[in-house]
């Protein structure tokens, strides 16, 4: 599959069947997280993978907004000790987020379906992620990702709208 292509086909799925992601294709999907670009290349970000179906159970209680029964959980958390400082220091949610991004195309091009539920910046999801997986101090956890495998078929799509779109021509040069 091509890059465009898993792009179109990348949709939010929220009902999944039992089949587990192999760790190989765990390893790929942090390997692409990984790949991304970030500010000042601080890669400012931690991953939560969970496997464990108590734990997954808990996240589900605690999250209506996240309530998905996935086969893996990987939670994308900023981390304070590695963001940039001063006026800058904003720019891990930016980074997280094209982790995320590079995750979940990576995912589609394997087959696995997944969705991406915000935690940050919604302190009562946040603080109770924290509680549940004893985060360390600095540790934000923005935003909890269901991953598995879904029997419902997705239809690929783009929400192209020419109005959202500014365009600057080369002006041209008067002699
Ligand atoms: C920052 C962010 C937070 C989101 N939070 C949730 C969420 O809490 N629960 C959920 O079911 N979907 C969530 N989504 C998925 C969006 O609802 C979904 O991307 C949007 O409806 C477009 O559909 P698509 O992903 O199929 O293209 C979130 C997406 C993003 C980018």
């Amino acid at each position: 599959m091509d890059v465009k292509e898993a792009v179109l086909r990348r949709r939010s799925i929220r009902e999944f069947n039992d089949k587990p992601i192999t760790d190989e294709s765990i390893r790929e999907l942090l390997e692409s997280a990984m790949a991304a670009p970030s500010a000042r290349n601080m890669q400012p970000w931690e991953f939560y993978v969970i496997k464990n179906k108590s734990l997954q159970k808990q996240l589900r209680g605690a999250l209506p907004n996240a309530n998905m029964n996935s086969s893996l959980i990987i939670i994308v958390a900023g981390n304070d000790q590695r963001g940039l400082t001063h006026q800058v220091n904003d720019y891990w949610i930016q980074d997280c987020s094209a982790a995320i991004e590079n995750m979940l195309l990576t995912a589609t091009s394997l087959g696995i379906a997944s969705c991406w539920c915000g935690l940050f910046p919604m302190a009562e999801r946040v603080e109770k992620v924290k509680e549940i997986l004893g985060t360390a101090d600095g540790i934000i956890p923005m935003a909890l990702i269901h991953l598995g495998y879904g029997d419902a078929v997705a239809v690929p799509r783009t929400q192209y709208d020419e109005k959202r779109i500014y365009l600057y021509e080369e002006t041209e040069k008067v002699l």
